[in-house]
């Protein structure tokens, strides 16, 4: 076992401490990913979105209040609590289901079962290179051909790369958070098999948080 395993292991119940601990912990508004991705999706004539490490539920919200029906995972319990209650209070319970799923585990939907995959800073957790090459492999899997993905990352311009406990490959621990932090070529490498339609930079919080946006689209075949 390498010797980082154990903290990376150990990340699932800092998020159960911290969701328990902190309600709306990156606040109620849609992300501009979020809101980037809704756009893409419409324009798409997609319908069905599996977004993955949904957090709270801010985003998972705007989708189903958008009019997508929307199935969001997360492997922390008191996240999947909060979106089921900020679904009912939205008013959009019907659209925005919740389960709890670990993404290091084959992802629980048939083979083309969703439209499009969301997922807004997850495959930037404590996940190995090896864990986000099979993760991406199964949203291929699970999305039917000509679907997307679009998912967000922290990358190697972000002020807190290179900072605090080195946790293994370019991962990072921050005041109890691990980030894996991304460059081009690792997103380069996760886009085997899809065609890699977009990289945006943009930022997000007080830091501010360096990010890319990436666009995948499942080959028509
Ligand atoms: C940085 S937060 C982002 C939450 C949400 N997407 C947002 O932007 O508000 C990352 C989320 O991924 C979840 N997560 C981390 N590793 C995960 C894993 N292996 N499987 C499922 N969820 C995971 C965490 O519980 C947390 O909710």
């Amino acid at each position: 076992m390498p010797d980082d395993e154990p903290a990376l292991a150990a990340q699932r119940q800092h998020w159960e401490r911290t969701f328990a601990a902190r309600a709306g912990m990156f606040g109620s508004d849609a992300s501009a990913p979020a809101r980037a991705a809704a756009l893409a999706f419409r324009e798409a004539g997609l319908r069905t979105v599996l977004e993955l490490g949904g957090g709270q539920g801010r985003d998972s919200v705007f989708l189903a209040a958008s009019g997508f029906e929307v199935h969001a995972l997360d492997y922390a319990q008191a996240g999947v609590a909060a979106i089921q209650r900020a679904a009912e209070a939205a008013g959009v319970a019907r659209r925005l289901t919740a389960a709890q799923h670990d993404v290091r585990e084959p992802l629980p939907a048939a083979d083309g079962a969703f439209d499009a995959c969301y997922a807004h800073m997850l495959f930037c957790m404590a996940l190995t290179t090896r864990e986000l090459l099979a993760l991406s492999r199964e949203v291929l899997r699970v999305l039917r051909p000509g679907g997307l993905c679009v998912y967000t990352v922290r990358n190697t311009s972000d002020p807190d790369f290179g900072r605090g406990v080195h946790r293994g490959e370019a991962l990072y621990e921050n005041q109890g958070f691990i980030v894996h932090f991304f460059d081009r070529a690792k997103v380069e490498r996760l886009a085997a098999g899809y065609e890699l339609l977009g990289v945006e930079e943009f930022e997000e919080g007080a830091l501010p948080r360096r990010l890319f946006r990436v666009t995948l689209r499942m080959p028509l075949r």
